[in-house]
């Protein structure tokens, strides 16, 4: 069992305040993303959960104690970064082994469990190889069995995807996905600003701004239901339409969202009107941006290959009860 509990928790350098009252219950065996804008505390909150960074207020506990003092490496918890920094001179098998030759485990238990974990991220085969005979998503995997094979409790990752390509990146999101089900009892704390990453891997999301919480929630709470302007516009992609002025007036609220894929195209009784200005066709689907004569072009998904043309005039309007409006202050009205 390793539930984190984090209560009241501030971080400051000197006079700046980076982590500003954090609270959160996370659960054991949880997968949890934080995402939020770059500079906006990620690393910083998973590096105090770790023991790496020292907190300047509030409380952390790991399955129940108060580990505010303890040590790193007492808090039985292994963290992947985004550099992952093998050692060079050593094989695949050396590099799993490494932290378990530290701790003193016989042979027979380190080649037990570099095998194991190993198997777990189908590196078997290249347990002989040195780093530099490995692909990118190989190495990162390596740098996941050191972290496996320490058996943590927690499992703490910072954007451990980020140096690799797009196509990489999608296979290693679902093995890392996968990881989950493997170690169902370990807790997994995940940092990206990636929001596709965040929506496709957690159980569980922590939107950050400024060293604070915004929301936390599952990852289509927090799609359908953003409780600020903020995590309406962070999560989904493309980014959800939001108009402000006699745009949103109409509706009463001081801004006014609506996602590229809850629009319908209609001949009457538009919501809004527009001149297509482009449009991308990507097979799966058509994604047309209209100027309806506001700063930022609106965005509109349809299926399939829409038969709209530039410069066409069309009207657009919102399916049933799928609105995001938000008051002055960027609340949900
Ligand atoms: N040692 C330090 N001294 C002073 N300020 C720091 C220190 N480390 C981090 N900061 C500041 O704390 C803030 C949060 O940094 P952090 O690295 O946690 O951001 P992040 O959300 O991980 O961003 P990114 O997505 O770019 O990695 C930043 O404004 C950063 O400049
Ligand atoms: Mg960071």
């Amino acid at each position: 069992m390793a539930d984190i509990k984090i209560t009241n928790l501030d971080k400051s350098y000197g006079n700046v305040h980076v982590l500003k009252d954090i609270n959160l219950d996370i659960k054991s065996g949880e997968f949890i993303v934080f995402v939020g804008p770059s500079g906006c505390g990620k690393s910083t909150l998973l590096r105090t959960i770790s023991g790496l960074e020292t907190i300047s207020g509030g409380t952390l506990e790991i399955a129940g104690r108060v580990v505010n003092d303890v040590a790193p490496s007492k808090r039985g918890i292994a963290m992947v970064f985004q550099s992952y920094a093998l050692y060079p001179h050593m094989t695949v098998f050396d590099n799993m082994a490494y932290a378990l030759k530290i701790q003193k485990f016989s042979k027979q238990e380190i080649k037990e469990k570099v095998e194991a974990a190993a198997d777990k991220l189908q590196l078997t085969e290249y347990l002989k190889r040195l780093p530099k005979a490995l692909s990118g998503g190989q190495r990162q995997r390596v740098a996941i069995g050191r972290a496996i094979v320490r058996d943590p409790k927690v499992f703490l990752f910072d954007e451990p995807l980020s140096n690799l390509d797009a196509a990489l990146r999608v296979k290693m999101r679902m093995e890392i996905a996968g990881l989950k089900e493997q170690l169902p009892g370990t807790t997994m704390i995940y940092v990206t600003h990636d929001q596709v990453e965040a929506m496709t891997m957690a159980d569980r999301i922590v939107v950050l701004k400024d060293g604070i919480v915004q929301q936390v929630g599952t990852p289509m709470e927090l799609y359908e239901k953003p409780q600020s302007l903020f995590v309406a516009g962070f999560i989904g992609s493309p980014k959800m339409n939001l108009l402000t002025g006699a745009h949103a007036a109409k509706f009463d609220c001081s801004t006014v969202g609506i996602r590229s894929e809850h629009l319908d195209i209609v001949n009457k009784g538009a919501d809004w009107e527009g001149e297509v200005v482009h449009t991308e066709i990507l097979g799966s689907d058509t994604y047309i941006y209209l100027n309806i004569g506001d700063e930022e072009l609106f965005v509109v998904r349809q299926e399939g290959n829409a038969p709209v043309k530039v410069h066409a005039k069309i009207g657009v309007k919102a399916k049933e009860g799928r609105l995001h409006r938000f008051d002055s202050e960027g609340k949900p009205v």
